[in-house]
């Protein structure tokens, strides 16, 4: 029998709520791979009391734990920037809401994300801070979606490659809620069209 009743794509976005759903990264797995990277840093810069910048407010909770692990020595401060909306998607365009508070000049530098996807973000901050000339300037992110970056951004310590999915907890938020989840989950029709 032929089903008459039209489907309305529109209508199921619409009512299809967000829902917070499995799992995608429990938090042994969290933990230990933040050990991992915090060897991998203290090895990287021994003797050279890096800074890392921690992105607010979603790389908040990852620094903190990341902090805690490093042996060597380290200096920490923060950024926060907001995307213009929808236009960031194509434009790139970042403001800055607070800036460092230390000059960056000659100072090895770790910019720690929570996630990359498009990359405009980090693309933007990267030029931004290069231009304050640093002695070294690497990425440390949590996550990365993979095939999502439109630039070419080279980083140097990573947390876990996710498919395309929208996730929140361990700092990562969805319309600034469940950013104190201890793992990270997927949230199911997730609307995120202006900029997160
Ligand atoms: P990008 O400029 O497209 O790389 O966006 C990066 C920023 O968008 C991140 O720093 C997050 O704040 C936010 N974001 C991107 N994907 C997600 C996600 O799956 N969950 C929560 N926030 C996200
Ligand atoms: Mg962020």
């Amino acid at each position: 029998m032929i089903n008459k009743e039209p489907i309305s794509i529109i209508d199921n976005e619409i009512t299809s709520a967000p829902k917070v759903g499995n799992v995608l990264i429990s938090k042994q797995q969290i933990k230990l791979r933040i050990k991992e990277i915090a060897n991998d840093i203290s090895k990287d810069y021994s003797g050279k009391k890096p800074l890392l910048i921690g992105i607010l407010k979603g790389a908040a909770i990852f620094l903190s734990d990341l902090a805690r692990e490093i042996k060597a020595d380290i200096e920490i401060d923060y950024m926060a920037v907001s995307s213009y909306g929808a236009t960031t998607k194509t434009s790139g365009i970042v403001r800055i809401l607070k800036d460092l508070d230390e000059d960056i000049q000659g100072r090895h530098v770790i910019i720690i994300e929570d996630i990359i996807d498009s990359g405009l973000t980090l693309s933007y901050l990267l030029k931004n801070l290069k231009s304050r000339d640093p002695a070294s300037l690497e990425i440390c992110s949590l996550l990365i979606k993979k095939d999502t970056q439109k630039l070419a951004i080279d980083v140097k310590y990573r947390g876990f490659l996710i498919e395309n999915v929208f996730v929140v907890g361990f700092g990562l938020d969805y319309q600034q809620e469940y950013r104190q989840l201890k793992d990270i989950r997927i949230v199911e029709n997730a609307h995120h069209n202006n900029g997160y």
